[in-house]
């Protein structure tokens, strides 16, 4: 059984973005720059947010933290993308969610430049993923292709059974399985809050991405042996043995899935930190205009 260690090797994603950030500082370039905007005291997000910020400083790129009051109306908000949307020095644009009720996710997400929508969320990059072309993906499933990819787990021609189809994960993550690539080649089953008898599912998989957000819900009667395992869950659990009060639990019960494992990563320190590292590179990606190069004028 193999650890899938995604704090180690999130550490070499960003010292090769910190590296090429000091190659283009020498040379004058353009300095990565993200903005993170937070609205309201969400105690998660807030955590999440300062992560993002510090990776920022960490590898060198400019940041900005945008913080809004929980009573920001739409238009404000929206109002304040466009801002950042004009902004010349801002690459990255994130707008952490989830967001108060009286806003509409969807609106905020459309308002964002896609060249600029570091999230992947946009639905210009969701289809340019779709369809296979250069796009920014969510970073959590980019997270997880970039750990799939650098341990050389084998994907061609596998059974992936993904449980959630949220936007941010599990949809995603069923398109990047299934497409013509590397990682990638896998015959996919998408398992969600309709799908009868998971686990008869789950017995068949080579490949299991849980990211339901269930705390311990894929057990090691549900997988077979030989299997490689995802854990997307990091839910919040009140542990008074903890200085912080809570423990960070998987949607994975560990002890009795990891002996049946050929692969699997572990909560914490496997896909979070991925996710972290993937939306540093997508940023890197935007100040050096990789997917959206400016029109080409000619004389
Ligand atoms: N909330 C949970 N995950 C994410 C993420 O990847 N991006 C943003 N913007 N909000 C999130």
């Amino acid at each position: 059984m193999t650890i899938l260690d995604g704090k180690k090797t999130s550490e070499q994603i960003k010292q090769e973005i910190a590296q090429e950030v000091q190659e283009i500082k020498s040379r004058g370039g353009k300095i990565p720059h993200l903005a993170a905007v937070l609205v309201g005291e969400d105690g998660a997000s807030q955590t999440y947010v300062n992560s993002k910020v510090k990776d920022c400083q960490q590898v060198g790129f400019g940041s900005t933290l945008v913080r809004l009051g929980a009573e920001v109306t739409e238009d404000e908000l929206l109002e304040k993308v466009q801002q950042i949307n004009n902004d010349e020095d801002i690459d990255g644009i994130i707008v952490q969610l989830p967001l108060p009720g009286h806003i509409s996710v969807e609106k905020v997400t459309a308002k964002i430049r896609p060249e600029k929508d570091v999230d992947g969320f946009h639905p210009v990059n969701v289809g340019r993923m779709v369809k296979g072309l250069p796009a920014y993906i969510a970073a959590t499933p980019f997270g997880i292709m970039q750990l799939l990819e650098r341990y050389q787990v084998e994907t061609s021609g596998k059974h992936c059974v993904i449980i959630g189809r949220s936007d941010i994960v599990g949809t995603p993550m069923s398109i990047l399985m299934a497409r013509k690539a590397q990682p990638g080649n896998s015959t996919v089953t998408l398992c969600h809050s309709r799908t009868r008898d998971i686990k008869a599912h789950t017995l068949q998989a080579d490949i299991v991405v849980a990211a339901l957000g269930k705390p311990g819900f894929l057990t090691g009667d549900m997988v077979k042996s030989g299997v490689t395992v995802i854990d997307v869950g990091i839910t919040r659990v009140p542990d008074a043995s903890k200085k912080r009060g809570y423990a960070l639990k998987g949607d994975v019960d560990f002890e009795t899935v990891a002996p049946k494992c050929d692969f699997i990563t572990p909560v914490p320190g496997g896909v979070g930190p991925m996710t972290r590292a993937a939306l540093l590179w997508n940023t890197l990606q935007s100040a050096k205009n990789s997917f959206y190069q400016p029109e080409q004028v000619t004389e």
